[in-house]
Parts: C-alpha cells; structure tokens; sequence
C-alpha cells in the first residue's frame, strides 16, 4: 500500500500499479499495425546555440559535456534514483551535481514548510499581471530554498480549456490563447527570476485526463490490454496548433524557459515525446527553444523514436524503482555505440539540460541542500531527509490573501453582498470548514480530502497553515456581535434547514472536485462521485436546494476549478448572491471575509465561459472511449469556450470575462496610437517569420495602442478590468471576436479616473498562413472593442495595418 501511495504521489504522472520495472511493457504486440511511431523521424533535430541570451551559459556546458564519456552524458539525460520526483546524475570530476526536478504549478510538492498558492485558474481571474508574476517569483523562491533546481511548472497551454471536463484545467490560466500567453510569459519570468528553472507544460494538444496514458482507459478490462493500448491522439489541424496550442508555449521560450515538458497524449498519431514534427520542427525550430524536452513521467514509449523525434531527458527514469520504465540509460547507450543515434544528438541532449543550470547560475550560488517529502517515504529516511525548514514568508499571506481577493468572482448579486452586520448568520457545508483530516493526511496529491482550495494530482500543494472561510467568518462576526451557527454534515439536509431557517442570511458552500488522472463528471455540476463523500457521492446541488428552500437570503459560495454548471438554482428567488473564489489556496477564509464584508470590493472576472447547458460547449472534446487506439479530432478548431458561444450564437449563463463589482464604472475616450514599439521583452527570441519581414523585425513587435478611460461612478473604492477583442477585417476567417489585451485599474477611489492601456503586437493582429508556413497580418479594417467583459463592449476602434 504504502509504495503504491508514494508512487501515485510523486509526480505528473499516472498510477504505476501495473507496471512492470522494464520497458517491454510498451512494446508494440506485433499483430497491432498502429505503433504511434508514425513520424518519428521526419524532421531532424535542430543542435542547440544558446540563443540570444545563453550563448556563455551554452559554451561552458559544451565545454564541459565535450569532456565527458558516453556513460556520463546519459546519465545527465536519464532520470536517475534519488528523493526528488526527478534526478539527473551527478559528475562529480567535472563538478556538476544531480540536479532535483519537483512538482508543481501550485507550490514545491511534496514538501513541507512552504505555501499552498491559489491555482492558477484564480490567479488569471485577477487579470493582474503583477500578481501574477509576483506569484511566481515568491513560489520559485520557496523551490529555491527547498533546493529545487528544476520546477515542474508552468502550465502554459496544454492544458488550455479547450475541454471543460478536462480534470487539470485549474492549474492554467486563461481558455484563450493570449491570456495564456501573458501568463506564461510572466510565470516563467517569476520563477526563473527566483534561479530557478521552470518547466513549461505539457507540449502539445493535452486536452483530456481519460486515456492519455495506458492506465487511464475508461474501462480496464477494454478489448486492449495494456500490451497494445495506445494514449489518445490528440489530432489538431496546423493553423490551430500555430493560433492556440503553441500560443503560450512561444510566450515562455520569449521568457527564456529552461525546460519544456511533453505530454501523455500522441499528437496525430504520435507520441508527443517522440513527435519530431512538435518537437524538431515546432518547438526547437519554429520558437527556436535552446533549452531541453523533458518527458511527463511516463511519456516515453521507446528510446530510438524519442531520441531522435526530439526528446532530450528522459524521465523518471531509474527513479521509482524503474517503475515506469527506463528508455534511455543503457539503451541509449547501445544507440549510441552503434550509430543509430549520433554522438552529437547526444551530446546536444546534454547541453541542453546543463545550460539553463548555468544560465541561471545556479553553478555559482549553490542551491541550499535539497528538503522535500521523499517518494519512497516511509522506506527513506523522512528525518534525514526532510528536516523542518520554514520557506514561506510572512509577505507570501499578505500576497497569496490578495491574490484570492481579487481571483474571486461575484456571479449574481441582488444586494444581499456586502453584508451588512447581520443578526444571525448560518454556515452550511463542509467545504466552509477545515476538512476532517488537515491537510497532511490528504495524500502527496490532495485526492483523499477534495479540499476546495486547490485541485488534485501534481498540481496540488500541501498547505502551510489552512485557515478556513468558517473560522474566519466566526473571528469577523464578532465586530458585529453576529450570532453564527453552522452545520458542516452535508448530508444532514434537516440539520442544514433547521440552522438556515433561523437565520437573516444563510451561506453554503460547495465545491466542484476536480484532479489529474480524472476528468470531471460530465454533468460539470455540484454532484458527482466522490472519494471522500457518503456512499461515494457528493451532492452538493442537494444541499443548496435544501438551503435555499429554507431561507430567502441564501448566499452560495461556489469554489470552481473550471467551467461548472449553475443553472439549477442560479435563478432561485431565494439565493440572492454568488460568489466563486475559483481555488483560492491557503488564505481562502481571510480573503473570503475581505469580499463577503466589502473589506474589498469583487473585481475577479471568469477566465472561462459558464454555460447554462453542459451540451452548449463544443461537442465531443473529450473522447471517452475503451479503443486501444482512442483518437480526439479536435474539430472545434480554434473556436473552443467563448469564440464557441460567438460563432454558433449561444447566450452563456455567464460570459468569458464576466464578474461584477460593488461599484459601478464608466468607459470613455477610446484612443489609438500607431507610434511603433520593437519588442524589448524577448529574453530569447522565436524563429516565427511573418509575411513582408524586414532585418530587425519581430513578430512580438507593437503596431498600435489602444487606449481608454474608465471612471469609478460608484461609491467604494474599487479595481475594474478592461478587456480588448479583436475583430478581424470582413471575410478573414477568423471568430467574431478575439481577447487581444487587458488591463486592470487598481482601487479607483469614487469619481476617480485611471486611463487603461492595451499594446497591440504584429502576432495579436495576424493569422497563420498554412501554404506558405508563415504568420501574416490580413489586409483590411479591424476593429477593436473595449468593455468589462466579452459581451459588455461599448466602444470600438478600427484600425488597418
Ligand atoms: C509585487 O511585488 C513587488 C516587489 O515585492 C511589490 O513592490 C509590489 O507591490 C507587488 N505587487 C502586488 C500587486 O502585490
Ligand atoms: C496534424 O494533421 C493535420 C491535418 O493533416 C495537419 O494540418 C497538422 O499540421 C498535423 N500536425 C502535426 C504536428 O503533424
Ligand atoms: C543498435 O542497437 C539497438 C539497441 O541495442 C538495436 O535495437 C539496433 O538494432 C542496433 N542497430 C544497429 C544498426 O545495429
Ligand atoms: C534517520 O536520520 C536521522 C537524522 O540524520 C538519524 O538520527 C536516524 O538515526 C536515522 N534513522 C534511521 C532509521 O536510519
Ligand atoms: C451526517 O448526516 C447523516 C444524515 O443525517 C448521518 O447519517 C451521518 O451519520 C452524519 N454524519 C456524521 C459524521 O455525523
Ligand atoms: C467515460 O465513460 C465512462 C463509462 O461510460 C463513464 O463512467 C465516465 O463518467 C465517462 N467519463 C467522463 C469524464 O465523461
Ligand atoms: C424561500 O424561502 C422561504 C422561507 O423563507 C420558503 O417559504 C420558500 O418556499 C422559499 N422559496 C422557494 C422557491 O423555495
Ligand atoms: C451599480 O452597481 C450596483 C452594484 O453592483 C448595481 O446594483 C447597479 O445596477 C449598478 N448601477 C448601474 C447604473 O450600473
């Protein structure tokens, strides 16, 4: 039990329970003609450089691998045993230690001493990108100090939301490109900043938990045994993959990312890890990536193919006992030794993994000794190996509290919020409480407690210190003498009523459970199969039906790692407010209190559409199938979540970029401005080519500035988010309208007036050509609109570049 529970906790990656500690268990059977293999070769791989900013970093890590035999440049290339999710080996003649890779997008994990972040899905609804970046750069920092060379985060784009169901949606950002984009760029940024190196994930089209790898078939004694079951092909057309699914991916090589992970799925038939046309053409050419392709753990099916298909270390490797199998080491070697790879691919491999080390100088600064929660826990020595070392800060509270003040979104208000001293408060539900067993029983990843501050899997993090919404609550109360009473049985529907009918307002709260290895419930409502829930349900819509039958000022507080669907009761006479903190992280009651009070006025806004209908989504983005050979046609192209709801004229509940606010504001003087801006912020720079280039010229390059006034006309002080949609020139096609920019004001006082800004890049006016392989801008007027939200946009600009 114990190692299965180690094992299930240590990485990105699947259940190892079937897994035999060699690689025969990928082998093809020999009847099967579908190898996933299809393009393995196609395209060569490109010899890194350095780029423009590694070009020392680049020769000193040649230099150094230029002195190392065979054995040894694997041993850089092939995970290795050790206490991290990851291990290279150490060369310790030349100097070069065994570097730690460790999970995850929400905080070091498994570890202790260190802070559960909100998730990424709460920090996009910010739409600020300070607290993004400052998120990032105080989260590397605690990697660093726990001895984390290599950080297994960001997600920047696979996955992107394009399937609502889609169980690690929480830990990205924005379903849209752009905002992905932003976000990627200034993650990367943040913990890299920190001298650490960030890993940007999962490279590409992974869009669904459900067979992406051989464990996760819907159906485990499926006609395919695990001998020949292949993962889900994600098929994407190329415009797509160049307008969506590489977006943030190029955003976080500009940001000079070390690592780029690969995904579980095939990607038109072939395994990401081994996809040269992803990872030679796309990645190293295409974005010119000068750092290294790390594969999921478990994302390798066969040494040659990933070898020469791009793939740089090979993970994990020796570590977990082999468990998931071991392709490059020994294997490589034989490759090597006979030809079948080129000592200069291997060599290649090894730079790669060596230059982000000494790029971020962590040669020069040795990293504090490593301090995480070890995956062979009990066996290793947990005293030894992890002493208590405390790396959050004090700041982190004050950061992470705003960051889940201003991520949280209020969805429906009929006055009852903020409150206003009530007399008699009422607290329903678990999920307001403490959870029944802590946080240090809840698994290496989240699953045996579906807390709702943050999702399940990789992307979870233990929690320094959990303060909960009913604590808070109680300690607030107080200031008014408010009587509070609660029921946290989410079953004991009479118990609930009998508090809530008493009350002046009641609260309950529910929480949609969403983690890796799963996709949600279909339904994508408040009732689904639950590990931790009586008779393995949770029923979550039971209990705001009970809630809101008993008293006439019901306010649901809806923690939601993604789209979820609240039309049941959304229009209940009696359920006057809503309000999501998405997953707010460790801070979830302070920050709560702070909105539910007026302490701070809401000014989250949904990174995602909530539909009023699960089937008003694009249909079949999830392929739920027990073929040994699942394939996903991502049909939607690149209209998915909002752009879906604008080409087919669907009315969402609740549109992309919605959220509302305490007070009210104005939107005035729309400008523009051509004076051009060449692109400073390229840490490294893409090859991406765009049509009419001249020397000097880059994609990322501002055409234009679009520029508005937005006034507080309401009574508190208050931030407000512009957003700006681009509106291609007639008969391009493109969707109605696309995110292109946002800008946040921040605490406008009443009256008060803050000119809002949105730079408009070559790339953010430009299509992909896929005759000529090449971006182009269209000839023809654009229009640009600007409002609070992708449905709110009353003024509009045109403009033709
Ligand atoms: C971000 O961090 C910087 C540096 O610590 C700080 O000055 C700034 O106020 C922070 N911004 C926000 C929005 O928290
Ligand atoms: C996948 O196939 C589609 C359709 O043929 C094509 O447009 C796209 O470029 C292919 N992508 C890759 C990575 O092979
Ligand atoms: C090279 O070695 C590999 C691994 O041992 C083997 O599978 C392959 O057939 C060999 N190729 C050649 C050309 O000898
Ligand atoms: C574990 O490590 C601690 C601290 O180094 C040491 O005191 C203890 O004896 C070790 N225990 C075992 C079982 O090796
Ligand atoms: C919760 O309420 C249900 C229904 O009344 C009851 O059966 C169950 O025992 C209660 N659970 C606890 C832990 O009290
Ligand atoms: C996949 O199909 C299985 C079997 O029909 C079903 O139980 C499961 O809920 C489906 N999963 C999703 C995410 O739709
Ligand atoms: C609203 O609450 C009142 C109790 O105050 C209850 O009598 C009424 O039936 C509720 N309305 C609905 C639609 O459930
Ligand atoms: C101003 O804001 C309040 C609170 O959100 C809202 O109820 C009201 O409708 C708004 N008024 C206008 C004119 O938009």
């Amino acid at each position: 039990m114990r190692k299965t529970t180690a094992i299930l906790a240590a990485a990105c990656m699947g259940s190892a329970l079937a897994a035999p500690s060699n690689n025969k268990r990928y082998l093809r059977d020999p009847a099967q003609t579908v190898t996933g293999n299809e393009l393995a070769y196609e395209i060569p791989a490109p010899v890194s450089s350095g780029g423009k900013a590694w070009s020392d970093a680049h020769a000193r890590a040649k230099g150094l691998v230029g002195q190392m035999s065979v054995e040894e440049k694997v041993g850089i290339v092939t995970g290795q045993p050790g206490v991290c999710a990851g291990q290279t080996k150490a060369v310790e003649r030349l100097g070069i230690p065994s570097l730690c890779l460790q999970d995850g997008p929400a905080g070091v994990r498994p570890a202790d001493g260190h802070t559960q972040f909100p998730a990424g899905v709460t920090t996009a609804a910010t739409w600020d990108r300070e607290l993004i970046y400052n998120r990032s750069r105080t989260m590397g920092q605690e990697f660093y100090d726990l001895g984390v060379n290599v950080a297994l985060t960001p997600v920047t784009g696979g996955p992107i939301g394009a399937n609502p169901v889609m169980g690690r949606n929480f830990e990205g950002w924005w379903a849209d490109p752009y905002g992905t984009g932003i976000a990627s760029y200034l993650s990367v940024k943040g913990i890299q900043d920190a001298g650490v190196v960030a890993t940007a994930k999962h490279f590409l089209g992974y869009e669904q938990e459900t067979s992406r790898n051989i464990y996760l078939v819907p159906n485990p004694d499926s006609p395919g045994s695990l001998s020949n079951q292949l993962p889900v092909s994600s098929n994407i057309d190329d415009r797509t993959t160049h307008e969506v699914y590489m977006w943030g991916f190029a955003e976080a090589v500009r940001a000079g990312v070390g690592s780029v992970m690969c995904a579980y799925n095939r990607v038109n038939g072939t395994h990401a890890c081994h996809n040269s046309v992803i990872q030679n053409g796309h990645l190293k050419g295409e974005l010119n990536f000068q750092g290294n392709i790390m594969s999921d753990w478990g994302g390798t099916w066969d040494s040659q193919a990933a070898a020469l298909g791009g793939l740089d270390l090979e993970m994990p490797g020796l570590n977990f006992g082999g468990a998931l199998g071991t392709f490059y080491d020994t294997s490589l070697e034989a490759l090597v030794n006979n030809g079948t790879v080129s000592q200069e691919r291997l060599e290649d491999m090894a730079v790669r993994v060596l230059t982000p080390y000494f790029a971020l100088g962590q040669a020069e600064t040795a990293l504090p000794s490593v301090n995480v929660i070890p995956w062979n826990f009990p066996t290793a020595n947990l005293t030894a190996a992890n002493p208590y070392r405390l790396v959050q800060k004090p700041s982190t509270r004050t950061l992470i509290k705003q960051i889940a003040e201003d991520g949280t979104v209020l969805l429906k208000n009929n006055g009852a919020l903020p409150l206003n001293a009530p007399a008699r408060i009422s607290i329903i539900g678990s999920k307001a409480g403490p959870g029944m067993r802590g946080d240090r029983n809840c698994g290496a990843t989240g699953r045996l407690c579906e807390g709702p501050s943050l999702g399940g899997g990789s992307g979870w993090a233990q929690a320094l210190n959990y303060i909960d919404p009913l604590m808070s609550i109680r300690q607030r109360a107080l200031d008014d003498s408010s009587a509070v009473d609660w029921v946290l049985n989410d079953t004991d529907l009479t118990a609930a009523q009998y508090s809530a009918v008493q009350a002046d307002v009641a609260l309950v709260f529910v929480s949609a459970w969403a983690t890796e290895e799963a996709d949600r419930d279909p339904s994508l409502t408040y009732t689904y199969r639950s590990a931790v829930g009586r008779n393995g349900v949770y029923d979550g819509e039971a209990l705001i039906q009970a809630v809101a039958a008993s008293n006439p000022n019901t306010i649901v507080v809806a923690y939601m790692p993604g789209a979820t669907i609240l039309d049941a009761w959304i229009d209940h006479p009696n359920i006057t407010a809503v309000v999501s903190p998405l997953q707010p992280g460790e801070q979830a009651g302070p920050a709560l209190v702070s909105v539910l009070y007026g302490d701070v006025s809401p000014s989250g806004k949904l990174p995602f559409t909530i539909a009023k209908n699960i089937g008003d989504y694009p249909p079949d983005t999830l392929t739920n199938t027990t073929d040994i050979n699942p394939q996903n046609d991502f049909t939607e192209g690149v209209n998915f979540d909002y752009r879906w709801f604008d080409v087919n004229n669907i009315t969402p509940r609740y549109e992309f970029g919605y959220g509302l606010s305490y007070s009210n504001f104005t939107y005035n003087n729309l400008a523009k401005d051509a004076t051009f801006h060449a692109d400073v912020e390229a840490i490294q720079t893409t090859n991406e080519k765009f049509k009419g280039q001249n020397q000097g010229e880059s994609l990322y390059d501002t055409l234009l500035t679009v520029s508005v006034d937005v006034k507080n006309v309401g009574d508190v002080v208050a931030c407000e988010v512009a957003q700006l949609y681009v509106q291609y020139p007639d008969g391009v096609d493109q969707p109605p309208k696309q995110l292109r920019g946002f800008d946040k004001a921040k605490r406008l006082g009443h009256g008060e007036t803050k000119t809002l800004s949105f730079p408009i890049r070559r790339k953010d006016v430009a299509m992909w050509n896929v005759v000529e392989q090449i971006w182009e801008v269209p000839q023809g007027q654009f229009t640009f609109h600007v409002g609070s939200s992708s449905r709110q946009l009353p003024l509009t600009t045109t403009h033709s570049f």
